[in-house]
């Protein structure tokens, strides 16, 4: 398969698992249940979902397994951006092409959406029907997802891009910032995966977790050029709000090329960690490939 078709292989598979999920909730309040669906189904690249079932395939766990654990942390990042979009915090109007949840219904509906949003990557991952060896894992997995999204990993991040805001800040900061806010998901995508192989050792979980880090950051490096590179139609969202909203962000403090330089560097980090796995890692170059090139 090419990656373009696997692409849209696993985008339709996380697509029909979420709605099928949404699906299964009863009734209670149609409204919030709608802000749901629109910000967790309307749009969206499913890069995580993508990055966990490449990683997964790499490392011979099962589809059905991978399903549960890509679907937990997209309904995450969903929740994340819903958050993100709020005139509390970046105040944007245009998500994916499409208003921003509280534009299309309300403030408080889309702040509700996010939290149930949240609950509801928990709520898979406690009711997934893993196969026998990874349901042992389910409280390790919780964990994993617990550091990645909350105040050790992308709140925490959010709440620097913040203070960040209006400010200039040391390279290492910004690194930190982008790390928690971005990475730590990403990151999580490729250890959570890993725990659905039972043939991965500490050493391969080393070489991975550096892959993810390096091509975690190299995402938000890349967002932040395009931020400033593309423009709202290829984007689905606002480009230059950074610099609107007077961001610290990697080429307001190296320049875009200086910024790209850092991405390239990165990617070719990812690729020697790869390198040092015992697997066929090529889908997980691709991705990162993808990464520093992808143009929205
Ligand atoms: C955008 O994420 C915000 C960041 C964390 C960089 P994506 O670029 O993955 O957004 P969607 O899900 O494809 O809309
Ligand atoms: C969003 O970062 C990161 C999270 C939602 C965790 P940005 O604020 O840069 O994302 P965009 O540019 O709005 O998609
Ligand atoms: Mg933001
Ligand atoms: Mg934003
Ligand atoms: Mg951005």
């Amino acid at each position: 398969m090419t990656q373009l078709n696997q692409l849209e292989s696993f985008q339709t598979r996380i697509n029909q698992f979420l709605e099928n999920a949404l699906q299964q909730l009863p009734v209670n309040d149609p409204k919030l249940l709608d802000a749901m669906r629109y910000g967790l189904l309307i749009g969206g690249k499913r890069m995580r979902p993508y990055l966990v079932y490449t990683t997964g395939q790499t490392l011979g766990a099962k589809l059905d397994d991978l399903d549960g654990i890509a679907a937990a942390l997209e309904c995450i990042h969903a929740y994340s951006l819903l958050h993100d979009d709020l005139p509390a915090m970046d105040d944007d109007d245009l998500r994916r092409g499409q208003p921003t949840c509280h534009k299309a219904f309300d403030e408080a509906t889309a702040i509700l959406a996010g939290d149930s949003l949240q609950t509801l990557a928990f709520d898979i991952l406690a009711n997934h029907g893993f196969s026998t060896a990874v349901a042992t894992k389910r409280v390790a997995l919780i964990r994993h997802l617990v550091n990645a999204s909350g105040y050790q990993g992308m709140c925490g991040g959010q709440a620097m891009d913040l203070a960040a805001t209006d400010k200039a800040i040391e390279l290492n900061e910004l690194e930190q910032l982008h790390k928690l806010k971005t990475g730590a998901l990403l990151k999580a995508c490729v250890l959570m995966a890993a725990e659905c192989s039972d043939s991965v050792s500490a050493d391969d979980k080393d070489n991975l977790s550096e892959y993810a880090d390096c091509v975690g950051l190299a995402y938000q490096v890349r967002d932040d050029i395009i931020d400033i590179t593309s423009n709202q139609e290829e984007l689905g969202k606002p480009a230059g709000s950074d610099l609107a909203a007077n961001k610290s962000t990697y080429p307001a403090l190296l320049g875009l090329s200086g910024a790209q330089e850092k991405a390239d560097q990165l990617f070719k980090q990812a690729l020697q960690a790869l390198a040092r796995l015992p697997y066929n890692s090529d889908n997980l170059a691709q991705f990162a490939t993808f990464i520093v090139q992808r143009t929205h």
